[in-house]
């Protein structure tokens, strides 16, 4: 058996399609790209027939991707595995990922169909994409609350179909690594034809476990894991990517495997997605979390500075932190502050440094301890900012349990100010009042509204995110700063100067005169 584990991410697919998280073509694209460049090796790119919109995704990622093999999911139908592979066809190496619940309550109660006619649909919707892709993966959906015995017929059938990839998901991560292990290796010994196939791991992670289960699998046979950057997708998220390719890479010595996962991208991969999606990464997240190689207190400070080894199991250059987070505050200088940013991956020109370093200084000012989190919020805030025709100059509220709530709002439009007045329903709707007195957009709805601490603390850094949708298209706006309100109205006004780009219309014809 080998020892290369394949990587398999469906953030595209299974975290793309959680609540949230949806992402356009020009972000997936910008996705796919980074996971080509950190050595995935197959990206499920989409559910091809969900949508036109789904389908030119998975098509458009499948002429994208160089190297990764691009899979597309259907049903055990063949409107569905037609169109997955029209979607997927051009890529270097296409796949097809069909699959079928196998457990008697999906069976049941989803499929209203009896267990021989699942193992039909399988034989039927197999041969078809075998037919068509030279690549086919077959999933048995909820394996971990299958009858073993039918699952095994279930993986025979496939695998004699054509399958050469077998996925036993743990659809509602139900298992424990014991059983999930188990599992792996009661179907691999008792499957007739299991070599003519590899196996792969599909965890989520209703109850926390869902690495450990992966990594029992991998113990147990399994030589492809399925996984999301940050761990994102349904309910409590899918399997991470950036734990499981570090405890390979860490623990080799009980895991002597290896995967392709060029480590050295995983930071830059998680921020992508947390930027993308607006779903932030918890501070104590294993691998990428803002504390992952933060040291606070002092007999850790002191070891560390002995021989980063007591405290570190492996080093923040390994999944692309060029340092240890030493934390910064308003006594560093200007040359601490561009080492940062340099160890971070920015490299600013003179007025784009100059702007982050005041506004680095006003934080400083604002918060004890400024953490490589508040220090990516800010410089993100300011380049996102650096093409903006509408720019937010000043921010007033009037708030308390005494309303009216009143907002006065400075923006400059195209080089001048415009101030208004509005009242709300609270400070952030009295805000966005008096945005839309500035800027007219009836035609856009507010679709979400999210507010996150980068760090922890009451003085935190506030990131915000909106979503506005107009005629069927969404546009994701971000702001961060130390005041929540500021933070909103810069995220608000980000969303617009987008939206308006998308409508190739200019700043000014929006504004009311
Ligand atoms: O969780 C699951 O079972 C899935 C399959 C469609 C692979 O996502
Ligand atoms: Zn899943």
């Amino acid at each position: 058996m080998t020892d290369t584990i394949l990587i398999f991410d469906t953030t595209l697919r299974d975290g793309e399609q959680s609540p949230g998280c949806s992402m356009n073509l020009e972000e997936k694209l910008q996705v796919a790209a980074q996971l080509e460049t950190m050595g995935v090796d197959i990206i499920e790119a989409g559910f091809a027939i969900a949508s036109p919109g789904d389908f030119e995704a998975v098509s458009e990622v499948a002429r994208q991707c160089k190297t990764a093999t691009v899979a597309s999911l259907a049903r055990a139908a063949t409107p569905d595995i037609e169109r997955a592979w029209a979607a997927v066809c051009h890529a270097v190496r296409p796949r097809i990922h069909t699959f079928i619940a196998t457990s008697p309550l999906h069976m049941r109660v989803k499929l209203n169909k009896t267990p021989e006619e699942v193992l039909a649909a399988i034989q039927q919707s197999v041969s078809l994409a075998a037919n068509l892709c030279p690549d086919v993966e077959w999933s048995a959906e909820d394996a971990t609350r299958t009858d073993p015995d039918f699952l095994v017929r279930a993986v025979e059938i496939a695998i004699r179909c054509g399958a050469r990839t077998i996925n036993l998901p743990d659809t509602v991560g139900y298992a424990t690594p014991e059983t999930y292990g188990a599992m792996f290796r009661d179907v691999i010994n008792r499957v007739p034809n299991a070599d003519l196939a590899i196996f792969s791991t599909h965890c989520h992670n209703d109850l926390g476990l869902a690495v450990a289960n992966t990594l029992s699998a991998v113990v147990n046979g399994a030589r492809q894991v399925e996984s999301t950057i940050n761990g994102i997708g349904e309910r409590a998220g899918n399997a991470a990517i950036e734990e499981i390719a570090m405890a390979i890479k860490v623990r080799h010595d009980v895991l002597p495997v290896r995967t392709n996962i060029v480590s050295t991208e995983i930071t830059r991969a998680s921020r992508l997605i947390s930027g993308i999606t607006g779903f932030q990464v918890q501070p104590n997240k294993a691998i990428v979390g803002a504390n992952a190689f933060a040291h606070e207190s002092g007999i850790h400070q002191d070891g560390m500075i002995k021989d980063a080894q007591t405290y570190e199991i492996m080093t923040p250059e390994s999944v692309g932190l060029t340092h240890s987070n030493l934390v910064m505050g308003k006594h560093s200088g200007r040359a601490a502050f561009r080492q940062k940013l340099e160890e971070l991956g920015y490299n600013l020109g003179d007025n784009a440094f100059q702007d982050a370093f005041g506004r680095f200084k006003l934080l400083a000012d604002a918060k004890k301890a400024v953490y490589d989190e508040d220090i990516v919020a800010l410089v993100d805030d300011e380049v996102l900012r650096g093409h903006d025709a509408i720019k937010v100059k000043e921010v007033e509220i009037y708030c308390g349990s005494n309303g009216p709530q009143r907002a006065i709002l400075t923006l400059e439009v195209d080089g001048e100010d415009k101030t208004v007045t509005s009242r709300g329903n609270g400070p952030v709707d009295a805000l966005f009042n008096a945005i839309r007195m500035i800027v007219p957009h009836d035609s856009s709805v507010m679709e979400r509204y999210e507010v996150h601490a980068v760090t922890g603390g009451t003085d935190a850094q506030a990131e915000v995110s909106v979503l506005l949708a107009e005629n069927g298209r969404t546009t994701r706006g971000r702001g961060a700063h130390h005041d929540t309100m500021v933070a909103s109205a810069r995220a608000y006004v980000n969303a617009l100067n987008k939206m308006m780009v998308k409508r190739g219309r200019s700043a000014v014809d929006a504004v009311a005169s």
